[in-house]
């Protein structure tokens, strides 16, 4: 398929965690017109089967290339670790896609500094050990330590942030022996850049915090670039899809991304 650079990227996660991501690519590259898609209707993918996270994904997928998306941005950490490969390899001439993991890996790479590591995420992310298998690929001398920290996706998208319930369960998840002395963490959710100041005023020491976010954006400006397809004018709004809609949902939604989002409901699983 010729894909032109007037297309829109797609954006896909299951709730708000995405946002950040797009955000960034959004500052990186002004002149691309976003498509982002959250899925409510299924949110947390966090404890969901491997069966059901590839449907949903391949599902969204496939509303993005309708919607005539040039590329989708997997901006989930959950549904890359089970979806990416099948994705990837399903639409290899349809457009160009990119998950929100490979990114982050190949900057803690180039990082010499950093010789012990954390990484947080959702239950389905730390158990298919997607960042220890890379990380030991590419820089086996490298320290992880995983924790699954279940309960930061529900917390951050009912809104619980910069409070004491946000405080005492960071808390629990962060002040624990085996972060005693990394040197760097890894925010292993697109939701968790959202409480990032929470998560440091906890950790209160020196220890680098990367997240997905910026390295995402600058890999596909990069990647854009390398096939031609950098938009040069922004000619259409960003859209914003989300399956199911809740009042706390677009409230949370506005407090991080601004005013200017408007969220159209879309059901895109009706008919399956
Ligand atoms: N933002 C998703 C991630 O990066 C959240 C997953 C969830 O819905 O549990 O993993």
């Amino acid at each position: 398929m010729k894909l032109n650079k007037t297309q829109p990227i797609g954006v896909f996660d299951s709730g708000i965690g995405g946002l950040t991501v797009a955000n960034a690519v959004s500052k990186l590259l002004p002149n691309e017109q976003i498509i982002y898609f959250g899925d409510t209707a299924h949110l947390p993918y966090g404890d969901k089967s491997s069966r059901a996270i590839k449907q949903y994904s391949y599902m969204i997928a496939d509303f993005l290339l309708e919607k005539k998306c040039k590329a989708i941005i997997i901006a989930c950490n959950t549904a890359s670790s089970i979806a990416y490969t099948f994705l990837k390899e399903l639409y290899k001439d349809d457009l160009y896609i990119v998950d929100a993991i490979q990114p982050v890996i190949n900057g803690v790479c180039q990082d010499d500094s950093v010789r012990k590591i954390g990484i947080i995420g959702t239950q389905v992310t730390i158990q298919s050990e997607v960042y220890e298998k890379r990380f030991k690929a590419q820089k086996p001398d490298l320290e992880v330590v995983s924790l699954a920290t279940p309960l930061l996706v529900p917390m951050i998208e009912a809104g619980n942030f910069n409070d004491e319930m946000s405080e005492s369960i960071l808390k629990s998840y962060l002040l624990r022996k085996e972060f005693e002395d990394i040197d760097a963490l890894v925010l292993g959710c697109t939701h968790y850049p959202l409480i990032k100041k929470d998560i440091l005023k906890v950790l209160n020491r020196d220890v680098k915090v990367f997240d997905n976010t910026d390295f995402v954006a600058r890999e596909v400006e990069l990647d854009l670039r390398r096939l031609y397809l950098l938009a040069d004018k922004k000619n259409q709004a960003d859209e914003f899809y989300v399956s199911d809609y809740t009042d706390t949902f677009e409230k949370t939604t506005k407090i991080f991304y601004g005013e200017k989002i408007h969220l159209e409901l879309c059901n895109i699983w009706k008919n399956s």
